[in-house]
């Protein structure tokens, strides 16, 4: 199909998880140069004042909530770049990890809209990496599994297809299903005793953390609001408190030398 967009574009672009200073440059030229932005619900207003000569609108939905549709969403993109715009689609995370970019993706295709996509750092290693947990570590786990947990028609083939234990699980959209994630995961043979840990808000000043063990995990106290949180199981959680405790250190260190 031809494109008649006299210079429109989309650019799907990746936010990161909240932290402006997590944008790739290439993200922030995209923004910076914006007529449209339709962001996500998760993009905080740090990141949308990235653009600040654009039409900016809020699209995309949380937890349970009715928002804009996903075909409305093509229909905006595709109008917008139509009309001549360099219109933004800036999505939480990576565009393609979790976040229906792709749906985005060829339905712009298929309306011969020229596009690009931006990828971005994705919650599936900026959380665990804000706790002070490497995903993988050498000894610990050679791999790592992310998954949503929203449905456990979708999160429980994938864990009965693990080796229990065998490698770092991290858990998007799974905030709520955390007992049955958690359940589901002993039930399948993983100890009991796995660190684990949920990480609200990462890379954002209001980030929290609860670190504790996978039978606990759906006891785990959230005072979460509408904080988006990730969950990370496996061994290598047990480094996010040796981080903890490296950044006490260096703490007291700076206070000993009136830092
Ligand atoms: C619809 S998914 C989109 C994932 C996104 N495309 C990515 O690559 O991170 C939204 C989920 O990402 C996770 N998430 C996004 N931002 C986060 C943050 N700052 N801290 C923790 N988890 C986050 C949460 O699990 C949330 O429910």
């Amino acid at each position: 199909m031809t494109a008649t967009t006299g210079g429109g574009f989309v650019s799907l672009v990746g936010a990161g998880p909240g932290d402006p200073e997590l944008l790739t440059v290439r993200a922030a030229r995209r923004l910076e140069a914006a007529d449209l932005v339709l962001y996500d619900a998760l993009v905080p207003p740090e990141v949308v004042a990235a653009a600040p000569r654009a039409q900016r609108f809020r699209v995309g939905k949380r937890a349970g909530r009715k928002a804009v549709t996903q075909e409305t969403i093509h229909r905006l993109l595709i109008r917008g770049a139509r009309q001549g715009k360099r219109v933004v689609r800036l999505k939480c995370g990576d565009p393609f990890v979790l976040g229906r970019g792709g749906e985005e993706a060829l339905a712009l295709r298929a309306a011969g809209v020229p596009f690009e996509v931006v990828p971005g750092v994705t919650s599936v290693v900026a959380a665990p990496q804000a706790a002070g947990i490497p995903i993988t570590h050498r000894g610990l786990a050679t791999g790592f599994v992310a998954v949503s947990g929203h449905a456990d028609a979708s999160f429980r083939p994938i864990v009965e297809s693990l080796a229990p234990n065998g490698v770092t699980v991290v858990v998007l959209m799974g905030l709520r299903a955390r007992a049955r994630v958690a359940a589901t995961l002993l039930e399948a043979g993983w100890r009991r005793d796995t660190p684990a840990a949920i990480v609200l808000a990462a890379s954002r000043p209001e980030m929290q953390q609860w670190i504790g063990r996978l039978d606990g995990l759906g006891d785990a106290p959230l005072e979460s609001g509408d904080a988006p949180g990730t969950i990370v199981i496996g061994d290598v959680v047990g480094l996010g408190a040796l981080a903890r405790e490296s950044r006490a250190s260096e703490t007291s260190a700076a206070q000993a030398l009136g830092r």
